[in-house]
């Protein structure tokens, strides 16, 4: 059976920590964010493991985390960007919980990521350029999800109150 757990997946800078904390408080779950669940498991920030054990070291530590996480149950989950690049996530992520999308254009993403460089090392160097880059080569990664929100306005009880009422009323 589906397990009830809702997974945010987006590209970076969609909002799917600040959203995913409020909606686990007024669901009453238990909230997870995979990138902080691995910087404490590695005992080293994102951008450490990244320039000290490479990308595909951690995207072994990711699935590993998200295959572990989504064992359990009443979650909201915050994944990583780019954790949907793999088969074996996308499929674990649909089949124990529902996945909600969180969309933003590459304009409002650049902007919101302004302040927040240093901690996305897939960002380095011309922050323009590599979100239009990335999105580009991510434009279908995203597809699989259950549900997609528009989060380009950021209100965040609103985007909060449209999960709740799309998954949680209507579906689970
Ligand atoms: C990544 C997104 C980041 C983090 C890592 C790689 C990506 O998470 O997992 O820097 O490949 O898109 P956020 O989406 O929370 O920024």
């Amino acid at each position: 059976m589906k397990k009830n757990n809702i997974v945010l997946v987006g590209f970076m800078g969609t909002g799917k920590s600040t959203v995913g904390k409020q909606l686990s408080s007024k669901l009453g779950w238990e909230f997870v964010d995979t990138d902080h669940m691995i910087e404490h498991r590695e005992n080293m920030s994102i951008p450490e493991i990244f320039s000290k054990k490479g990308e595909s070291y951690f995207r072994e530590v990711e699935t590993r985390i998200i295959q572990e996480v989504l064992s359990n149950d009443m979650q909201v989950i915050a994944t990583g960007g780019g954790s949907v690049l793999r088969l074996q996530n996308r499929s674990r992520m649909l089949s124990h919980g529902t996945v909600v999308q969180l969309d933003a254009d590459a304009e409002i993403i650049i902007k919101r990521l302004e302040g927040e460089k240093l901690k996305r090392p897939l960002l380095q160097g011309d922050l323009e350029e590599k979100v239009y880059e990335m999105m580009e080569r991510r434009k279908h990664a995203y597809e699989f999800a259950d549900f997609v929100i528009d989060t380009n306005v950021f209100e965040v009880e609103s985007i909060v109150e449209q999960i709740y009422n799309v998954v949680v009323l209507h579906k689970i």
